[in-house]
């Protein structure tokens, strides 16, 4: 693999560098203890965010240039569309080919129903890396201790809170997975 290390090391503003090495830590230990391979979870949290600080327009050539339909919601917003866009970038750029890996990346803006192990870790790890520090994350850090859903379960209700209070409108996936995993847990799966 061309070195994506250092690549995004050079493109990505230090303090975003620092986030995604972040979860590329967090995402290894998560995936020690909940069975995932360390490698792959160590390359998807790398890369999660390579297409974060594009502008919006290159974004959206990005996946037009990809032949992906994405709904108008996504395609307007930088904070949803860097998740398919990344994906984009991680294979061409980066040559990764894993798809489990690209979905994980793609997926982690929004969350979705039916998440796999692997997507669940990218999505918390995002939340909970150690260079972290706004206000719910104590939270969100404390439950994951009680399980990896648990976790996801808070950071799918701190951004839904945040929105809120934002009067920011919620993308539907994201109140669809939210309730999903609820589903899990109160299923115990
Ligand atoms: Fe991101
Ligand atoms: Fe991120």
């Amino acid at each position: 693999m061309y070195s994506m290390y250092e690549d995004l090391q050079k493109r990505l503003s230090p303090k975003r560098f620092t986030h995604s090495l972040g979860v590329a830590k967090t995402a290894v230990l998560l995936a020690r203890q909940y069975g995932v391979d360390e490698e792959t979870a160590y390359i998807a949290g790398l890369a999660h965010d390579c297409a974060k600080e594009l502008p919006l327009p290159i974004m959206q050539q990005v996946v037009n240039e990809a032949g992906l339909l994405i709904d108008p919601y996504m395609l307007a917003s930088t904070a949803l569309l860097h998740g398919a866009a990344g994906a984009v970038v991680a294979a061409n750029r980066y040559g990764i080919d894993d798809e489990d890996i690209l979905e994980a990346i793609r997926v982690h803006t929004t969350g979705k129903v039916g998440m796999t192990t692997l997507e669940k870790i990218i999505f918390l790890a995002d939340y909970i890396e150690p260079s972290r520090t706004y206000p719910a994350v104590t939270a969100i850090r404390e439950a994951t201790k009680e399980g990896l859903n648990q976790g996801v379960l808070a950071g799918y209700n701190s951004t839904i809170s945040l929105l809120i209070r934002q009067n920011s409108s919620i993308y539907f996936k994201t109140v669809l997975g939210r309730n999903d995993i609820l589903q899990e847990i109160m299923d115990g799966r």
